[in-house]
């Protein structure tokens, strides 16, 4: 059946995202897998959210913790089978939870046949021509064809040895070398992933995140280009609205608009939210217009500092420019690329995206306050008229995990730039549930693919179960107060006379109060729903965010 439009689940969607390696871990081996992930699934219906999407759980020698495809519709040994697959989608089904997959089209990894074959054929072979293979420059080709850098650092070519011997062509991976990028104006690349689409969906998924889905395209010649300090790694940060020739180019759109199509044929409200790093906000609705994307990734907002002149801004941007095409605007502050927002939201330096945070980086957070500024944003966030994602973890409040040693880490980030960039282990460390038990409760056996930090042990999930202002009850509380006053599907009017450093809106009947300054707020009549800290005497303290039902 369908909802009315305007209805769809997915406009008003809380989706909690699962890190299949660091959920659970059913056989002990220290990585998590879809055994483990089925067994776990009830506390997520019971702490309410909507949909889980899986970062991805194919086929893969995990270069790249399985961004590294090697078999699209395939499951990699290590997190289970199909019949696993299933077993977890009819669970999520019994428990009333849809189920998102994550689509990587941008590149696939360095063992798919596809490139196994690319590798075996000569220059200028239709083999070839699935991915960017190009002559090199300089006498005897010896210099990468251009000067792009990989998102991982280092340069984004590899040269390969030809069946001669002889040194050959250069493939472009705009990630790991171990990730080769396809080229989208093949129509064989195009028509395998309607063919992975279409996997998926007959088998039952509610939708698919789509990664790097600002990358598919680049443009004709591979012109030399040097992005802007600011940018970052994905290259969110481009404020110019300039556009790199490898990110948002308009060729990306038709793949888009005939997936849709695709989708549309299914029964049951499937969808396709893309991960995007575009700037501004208003370009970025471009990938969810009415025949494209039904959501994308709300990058923008996560990387807004805790300042409400600048979290007001975003907020209006985001309702604006989502609203001009129908769409609804999503909301993230955590995943599997970023600092953990409990950290982040107090550090004190700079620190980009897909750099993270290790013992040497500058402007370590205080964890006290990271933690409930972390829960002063997810009320605010969670009173959004829209979808928001959540992160596995943050529900318990998890900082990021600083101290890894360094012979741990496993981000290629950390190996291509010699260890001058931490990456992202430390928001992908496996997650406590129980405080007695080996690895937390991760599995039985105590073993983890990254060692978990002690101050993981007080944040399991049963000492939060049931106690009054843990971490896990403010989320429980904030999902169920969501659904009943319907947030999601509703709109937001900001209330004045709270001063600059608060923000305060109503949505339907329920009136939030954000203090993101240093004087407690005094606050207006009504029922208290939710308070992310403790009300004083004075009023709603700093870095804390209330919902009032209004009398
Ligand atoms: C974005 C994913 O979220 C990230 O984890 C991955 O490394 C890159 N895309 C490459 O697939
Ligand atoms: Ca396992």
């Amino acid at each position: 059946m369908s909802s009315a439009p305007g209805a769809e689940w997915w406009r008003s969607a809380v989706i909690y995202q699962v890190y299949p390696r660091s959920f659970a871990d059913g056989n002990g081996d220290g990585i998590g897998d879809l055994a483990g992930i089925t067994t776990r699934l009830p506390a997520l219906a019971e702490l309410g959210v909507d949909a889980v999407w899986f970062s991805p759980f194919f086929t893969s020698p995990q270069k790249d913790a399985g961004y590294d495809v090697a078999d699209y519709c395939g499951v990699d040994p290590l997190f289970g089978t199909l019949d696993d697959f299933d077993a977890l989608r009819a669970e999520a089904s019994r428990l009333g939870l849809r189920i998102i997959v994550d689509l990587v089209p941008n590149h696939s990894s360095d063992q798919h046949v596809w490139f196994q074959e690319a590798l075996a054929a000569a220059p200028g072979s239709a083999e070839r021509a699935r991915y960017l293979f190009r002559d090199g420059r300089g006498e005897h080709g010896e210099v990468p064809p251009n000067n792009w850098e990989s998102v991982f650092g280092g340069p984004a070519w590899t040269q390969v040895t030809e069946a001669d011997g002889q040194p050959g062509q250069w493939y472009l991976h705009l990630f790991d070398s171990s990730q080769p990028d396809f080229d989208w104006s093949n129509r064989a690349v195009q028509e395998q992933f309607l063919d992975v689409l279409r996997f998926w969906l007959d088998r039952g998924v509610d939708g698919f995140r789509v990664d790097v889905a600002h990358g598919l395209i680049k443009v004709d010649g591979l012109p030399d280009y040097t992005p802007p300090v600011e940018a970052g790694s994905m290259g969110g940060g481009i404020e110019s609205g300039e556009t790199p020739p490898y990110w948002a180019q308009p060729g990306v759109h038709p793949i888009y608009r005939e997936w849709r199509e695709l989708l549309n044929g299914y029964e049951g409200e499937r969808m396709l939210a893309g991960e995007a790093w575009v700037q501004p906000l208003a370009k970025l609705a471009d990938w969810v217009r009415p025949d494209e994307m039904h959501q994308t990734f709300n990058f923008e907002y996560l990387e807004t500092p805790w300042e409400a002149a600048a979290q007001r801004a975003v907020i209006d941007d985001s309702l604006s420019a989502f609203g001009s095409v129908g769409a609804p605007s999503t909301w993230v502050l955590s995943n599997h690329d970023v600092v953990r927002h409990a950290s982040r939201l107090a550090l004190t330096a700079e620190n980009p995206q897909g750099d993270g945070i290790g013992p040497k980086s500058k402007g370590l957070p205080e964890p006290v306050l990271g933690l409930r500024r972390a829960r002063a944003a997810t009320t605010l966030m969670l009173a959004l008229p829209g979808s928001s994602y959540l992160y596995q973890g943050e529900e318990l409040g998890l900082p990021e995990a600083i101290d890894l040693p360094d012979e741990s880490r496993q981000d290629p980030t950390w190996f291509r730039t010699g260890g001058q960039r931490y990456g992202r282990d430390g928001c992908r460390v496996p997650i406590p549930w129980e405080s007695d038990a080996p690895a937390y409760g991760f599995n039985a056996t105590g073993s983890s693919w990254l060692p978990q930090p002690a101050e993981y042990g007080p944040l399991a999930r049963d000492l939060q179960e049931g106690r009054a202002g843990s971490t896990l009850e403010l989320y429980r509380r904030a999902l169920a107060v969501r659904r009943t006053h319907a947030l999601g599907h509703g709109s937001l009017e900001w209330l004045d006379g709270y001063g600059p450093e608060v923000l305060a809106f109503r949505n339907g009947d329920v009136t939030v109060i954000a203090n993101l300054g240093e004087q407690p707020v005094e606050l207006p009549a009504g029922t208290t729903l939710l308070c992310s800290g403790e009300i004083s005497r004075a009023g709603l303290p700093s870095d804390t965010t209330v919902w009032i039902a209004a009398h």
